[in-house]
């Protein structure tokens, strides 16, 4: 670039640098003050011009500035055997071990079809579009946004695994040590959150079982709790890895574990049952439980069932009769109407 010549990037630079007279319009003419005369049209000029004249024209037509819309060119026709759009994909789904074969919708997303049609709620549903973290399972062992994930996009073997998937057996000595420290930790309070930190929290324990506060935190960052129950979530994961070391752990809350279920009573022949209605009804429903589960133990009671208004105790009538049943019922605090 030769000296003192410089790039002019915009207009106005030519402007400022161009001598004070006016450019002429006419070609040849002499270009100074004396000479200067009027362009034959400026672009003002022509901006005011243009305008009034659409403008006359769309008043007159009445179309306004639709007028001076230029119409499309029509579309062409799609090719005749184009067919329609790809609607729906039959993929087959890994799911805690398990295949499912499944036509899904191309915009359907992971939780849906898991939910509406494997009937497996297994993830929860909170803002449905990747922001809290709720519906979170894992895909080949990384935690993703189940809200987020066209089931349609998936079926090539990949592997799912939800918290169904975690636990090794049944009851609370089956759960995962995960599940377990957050159930008693207390790490949770309305539970909405807790699927999906539970899942976040195993993705990090399988990688490292000795993890620091900021670990757990920046593995759990795309996990929200609004509920803010932050710190026992924080205290459920290190006692998680804690167990899952080795190590002896004490939870906040033991592990109370209810009597077994009571094999249902033999049929008894002959038995009788009646409906009573209590004397002065129970206060709540927790008194009617109590008052049944002793009436079950006394002998010749076959069954029993009520509410906080009425019993309905099945009697061996070779052991006990109707009186007799008022009496054991009065006896017990509850007496019945005659
Ligand atoms: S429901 Fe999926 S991230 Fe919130
Ligand atoms: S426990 Fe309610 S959102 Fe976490």
């Amino acid at each position: 670039m030769a000296e003192g010549k410089r790039f002019r990037l915009f207009p106005s630079d030519e402007a400022k640098d161009a001598p004070k007279e006016s450019p002429s319009m006419t070609p040849g003419e002499p270009n100074s003050r004396k000479s200067q005369q009027r362009p034959a049209m400026t672009r003002r000029d022509f901006l005011a011009k243009s305008n009034a004249g659409a403008l006359a024209v769309g008043v007159m037509t009445g179309t306004g500035f639709a007028s001076l819309v230029q119409a499309e060119p029509p579309q062409a026709a799609p090719p005749a055997d184009a067919g329609e759009p790809v609607k729906t994909r039959r993929v087959t789904l890994e799911i805690d071990g398990k295949r499912h074969e499944v036509s899904v919708d191309v915009r359907e997303s992971l939780w849906e079809t898991m939910n509406y049609q494997l009937g497996l709620s297994n993830s929860n549903l909170g803002c449905d579009r990747s922001q809290c973290g709720a519906c979170t399972v894992l895909m080949d062992g990384k935690p993703v946004n189940g809200c987020s994930l066209l089931s349609a996009r998936l079926g090539r073997g990949q592997k799912i695994l939800t918290v169904a998937g975690i636990a090794s057996g049944p009851g609370p000595a089956g759960l995962h040590p995960v599940q377990r420290a957050f159930w008693l930790e207390g790490g949770f309070q309305c539970g909405i959150c807790t699927r999906g930190l539970v899942m976040s929290s195993y993705a990090l324990l399988e990688k490292n079982k000795n993890p620091t506060n900021d670990d757990i935190k920046e593995a759990l960052a795309g996990n929200i709790c609004r509920c803010g129950e932050y710190a026992k979530i924080l205290t459920s994961v290190q006692k998680a890895a804690a167990e899952m070391r080795g190590e002896r752990v004490s939870y906040t809350a033991p592990l109370v574990v209810g009597e077994e279920p009571r094999a249902p009573a033999a049929p008894v022949e002959g038995a009788i049952s009646k409906q009573f209605e209590f004397a002065r009804p129970l206060g709540t429903i927790e008194q009617y439980d109590d008052l049944a589960m002793e009436l079950r133990d006394r002998p010749g009671i076959a069954g029993i069932s009520g509410t906080e208004r009425t019993i309905t105790p099945t009697w061996d009538p070779k052991v006990l009769d109707e009186a007799r049943v008022r009496q054991i019922l009065a006896d017990m605090g509850f007496a019945v109407k005659p």
